[in-house]
């Protein structure tokens, strides 16, 4: 590895959240539940049925996070829209107070110098498309591309990046599959029909860009979390089922965007539930996008288990590395891999790691003001490390963003999983930045120089 980890005058260097993480007031101002709103409401579902209502109250500080955004220093900032906020009934009228929200968002971080990346859909469907069916009705097709075009023809005056979905293979996965997540169904049929809607919106929907003014100068493209699978042993049982673990997550969604067709293990791991897809489908799917997404948290070594169904693998832990609280094993040589591979796999082509974070043992409450936590600034060194080592082997990588800029609503989890720079008392609302965001800040004012230290 290199030890002079200087980055491009360009790189970008920011921040994510999505919307119900971090905004509150999910119904304020006309907006419709979602998913997220109805299942966390829904006994059971969330550590001690947490809900976003209030989370980071951003709806109503966005202007401070914004001063947090550029009191580290960073450049870009990727956020997610709240679907139901703009179509509270999923279709028809448009809640301009829910677009009013997005715009002022993005005015404030032009005038701070941060160049927004808005998400369009980062799980939180409007209700009312769920009662009509939600991915699992071919007709979410124009439903994303009506709510896509009203966004582009708000916003796209002023926001040029552009991503469809964020990482379908949690939607399919977490929400059809297991039901850990909104809405919460578990059904080996559904899933597939699930992943490809996604796909089929998502091709739609970059379709629809190119025809816009938003499309003319605008850059659009997907986001995907990928995780490198390992097999625990050189046996072929193993092997195979480490080729199946990486297929569900890693190509499941990639093949068909560049490649146009679904991995081959697909059938195999889902038998019959497993359809035959219109090859027009696959054609819109693979409409050349512009950039990828990648985010990075961990990866995973896999071991043959024939009662794990669909993909008869399981997760062997590895405690000789550090874990996150969320029980994901620190390994950043794999992020250097992934990128060489989907460089590899896909061609050379522009990506951003749209997530790399850390949940860790924070103390509750700042300490004589401060934060600290040594435990993610270690893991933000060594992923970065990580990133500009891939750089260096020829990945056309333009920016990071990490996960996440404040503390915030970790889905299932609740506010019991931190992974903000700025830690958040939820009672108080009051941010501080943490030892890990005065680092990052740190790297971003040497441009990764830092990174040598
Ligand atoms: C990703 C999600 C993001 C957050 C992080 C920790 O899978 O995109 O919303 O929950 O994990």
């Amino acid at each position: 590895m290199s030890d002079s980890y200087q980055f491009p005058a360009d790189f970008l260097w920011g921040t994510s959240t999505s919307a119900y993480q971090i905004e509150g007031s999910p119904t304020a101002d006309g907006a419709g539940p979602s998913i997220w709103h109805r299942f966390s409401h829904t006994p059971g579902n969330t550590f001690l049925d947490q809900t976003g209502d209030v989370a980071c109250d951003h709806y109503r500080r966005y202007k401070q996070d914004v001063a947090c955004m550029a009191e580290l220093g960073t450049n870009a900032y990727r956020f997610s829209i709240a679907w139901s906020r703009i179509f509270p009934n999923g279709t028809g009228t448009v809640n301009k107070k829910g677009i009013d929200f997005y715009s002022r968002l993005v005015d404030e971080l032009l005038k701070r110098g941060i160049k927004p990346n808005a998400t369009l859909y980062h799980w939180d469907l409007p209700e009312a498309l769920d009662n009509r069916g939600g991915w699992l009705n071919r007709d979410i097709g124009e439903w994303f591309c009506d709510y896509a075009v009203t966004m582009w023809d708000a916003l796209g005056d002023r926001v040029d990046m552009w991503s469809t979905l964020n990482e379908p293979w949690v939607v399919t996965d977490g929400g059809y599959l297991t039901g850990m997540l909104a809405p919460g169904h578990s059904n080996l049929f559904e899933a597939p029909i699930v992943t490809h809607n996604l796909l089929r919106s998502h091709g739609m929907a970059v379709q629809r860009f190119r025809s816009t003014r938003a499309g003319q100068n605008g850059k659009i493209g997907i986001v995907v979390n990928l995780e490198p699978k390992y097999p625990a042993s050189h046996s072929s049982a193993d092997l195979q089922a480490t080729k199946r673990a990486d297929a569900y997550m890693n190509r499941q969604f990639l093949d068909p965007v560049f490649q146009g067709k679904y991995p081959e293990e697909m059938s195999e791991i889902f038998g019959e539930a497993w359809p035959e897809w219109p090859e027009e489908d696959m054609q819109i799917i693979s409409e050349p996008i512009d950039f990828l997404g990648i985010n990075y948290y961990t990866r995973r070594v896999e071991r043959f288990h024939p009662d794990m169904l669909p993909l008869k693998t399981r997760h062997v832990p590895q405690p000789q590395h550090t874990q996150t609280e969320t029980h994901w094993e620190v390994f950043p040589e794999a992020l250097t891999k992934v990128l060489l591979w989907v460089t590899e796999r896909y061609g050379k082509f522009p990506l951003y790691i749209t997530e790399n974070g850390a949940a860790f043992y924070d103390p509750p409450s700042p300490i004589d003001g401060r934060i600290d936590d040594p435990l993610r600034i270690e893991y933000y060194r060594q992923h970065l490390r990580a990133a500009h080592d891939a750089m260096r082997q020829g990945v056309d990588l333009r920016g990071y963003y990490a996960w996440a800029l404040l503390d915030n609503y970790e889905w299932a989890h609740g506010y019991s999983k931190r992974f903000g720079l700025v830690h958040v008392d939820y009672s108080t609302q009051r941010r501080t930045i943490k030892a890990s965001g005065r680092y990052y800040a740190s790297i971003i004012a040497s441009n990764g120089a830092n990174l040598a230290d």
